[in-house]
């Protein structure tokens, strides 16, 4: 087998067998340090994490907000494989390939809408959007359509948000860590909410430099408009902070008793969790408060909507962070959420998908304007992206070799070594012999 891997800067010309040597590759990771240059760029590798990670984990693909109806659907992308997110007629979320049973047509192509059945266009086998096959013409009287069903791909929700796993074995911890995190995400009663606004950006970008860019907060000047409220002080703690941000330490600690008590007031778990590289399913919790008015992400930190979420009547409730392994992360305010899912198109392109809810009875242009809902995270999205991008064309270059992270970049590090000890797993795995 030819091995089309990118030759490493610092180790030179990879062998010829294609398992050996990502094995290799994953073996001579350096803890501390940003990945080898074929992580980024390879075909095989992206193919490695295709199967190692976006087959094998459950996926955070959409927001029930986005499933109001029964019949209303999302259609996801992961690499070679479409799924039918859809709202059934009991309103159960229910999902499936996105492949006829007859001959194989898609059969939905548009991205989201709301159907009364599922109908294939190429010959119009007709199906409930709980999967069952309704309808197929010309069939014989022997026709058992029961064995035709769509076939379904596994789906839970979870407070509001909806999950995929096209595992045939599912990582088996996430039945925990969802009961860890239910917690802190009932008070928002997200199930509760209405998609205000949703952008898709194609990223020129490995889908691993999206995440690791939304680790840290090193880079966090780069972010003008997202700094009018979030202190940019990830990772530090009262000992490391920098003379230049000793002012804003202090105001950051005021700002978190305060929501602490505001936390304990309203009988909120507040315990900060950080399991993000010792699970299958790795994740992390925090509250964070914002600076200024400490109420949304805006200038000055003011409300962005005059309806809270679920229960929360403290309007300075800071940012709760969920961040989760492999594809998302979470921002939620006491009256919006703004949530982003991730998923690889190619080595070098990233699909980034982010929506903000609000509450269902918020009325746009009464409530809350969108412009202003969205201007800070839209600006956002367009320097991190502008980041990625820098950055794939720097692994991309044959000057690059991997650097050292800092300390206030553990959950990169965090990331990275998931990531790594996923795939050794996954290469581990017995192999099916070949004859
Ligand atoms: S391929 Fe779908 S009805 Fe024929
Ligand atoms: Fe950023």
């Amino acid at each position: 087998m030819t091995v089309q891997l990118e030759r490493s800067s610092r180790h030179g010309d990879l062998g010829d067998d294609l398992h050996g040597d990502l094995a290799a590759l994953v073996g001579r990771r350096t803890p501390g340090h940003s990945l080898e240059a074929p992580f980024y760029t390879s075909q095989e590798v992206f193919d490695l994490d295709m199967d190692a990670i976006f087959t094998r984990h459950w996926l955070f693909v959409a927001t029930e907000a986005e499933l109001p109806e029964p019949g209303d659907f999302v259609t996801v992308q992961v690499g070679r494989t479409s799924v039918i997110v859809v709202r059934d007629d009991d309103e159960e979320v229910r999902a499936f390939h996105n492949v006829c049973r007859h001959r194989g047509s898609r059969i939905l192509d548009d991205a989201c809408g709301s159907v009364g059945n599922l109908v294939c266009p190429y010959h119009h086998w007709t199906y409930n959007v709980d999967g069952r096959l309704l309808h197929a013409d010309n069939q014989p009287p022997t026709f058992d359509r029961s064995r035709f069903g769509l076939t379904p791909v596994r789906v839970r929700t979870l407070a509001g948000f909806v999950f995929i796993c096209l595992a045939e074995e599912p990582p088996d911890d996430f039945d925990e860590v969802a009961a860890r995190i239910e917690p802190y995400l009932a008070p928002y009663e997200l199930g509760r909410t209405k998609v205000a606004h949703q952008t898709d950006m194609i990223e020129d970008g490995n889908w691993k430099l999206v995440m690791e860019n939304n680790r840290e907060c090193y880079h966090c000047d780069g972010h003008p408009e997202l700094l009018s409220a979030y202190f940019p002080l990830h990772g530090y703690t009262a000992q490391d902070v920098p003379p230049r941000l000793r002012r804003v330490w202090d105001r950051f600690e005021k700002a978190t008793a305060d929501l602490q008590a505001a936390c304990v007031r309203q009988d909120f778990p507040v315990e900060r969790i950080r399991e993000l590289d010792s699970r299958p399913t790795g994740f992390m919790t925090f509250h964070s408060p914002l600076d200024g008015a400490g109420k949304s992400y805006t200038a000055g930190g003011e409300a962005v909507c005059r309806k809270r979420l679920g229960s929360i009547v403290d309007d300075r409730f800071g940012d709760f962070h969920l961040h989760l392994q492999p594809n998302s992360w979470f921002h939620l305010l006491s009256d919006n959420a703004v949530v982003f899912t991730v998923l690889p198109l190619s080595p070098g392109k990233t699909f980034v998908r982010s929506t903000w809810l609000v509450h269902e009875d918020a009325v746009e242009g009464v409530d809350y304007d969108k412009a202003t809902l969205t201007h800070v995270w839209s600006a956002t999205n367009s320097q991190d992206s502008a980041f990625v991008a820098r950055t794939q064309k720097g692994v991309a270059d044959p000057g690059y070799q991997p650097g050292p992270y800092s300390e206030v970049e553990g959950d990169v590090d965090a990331f990275v070594t998931w990531y790594i000890s996923r795939v050794r797993a996954h290469l581990s795995r017995p192999r099916p012999s070949v004859s």
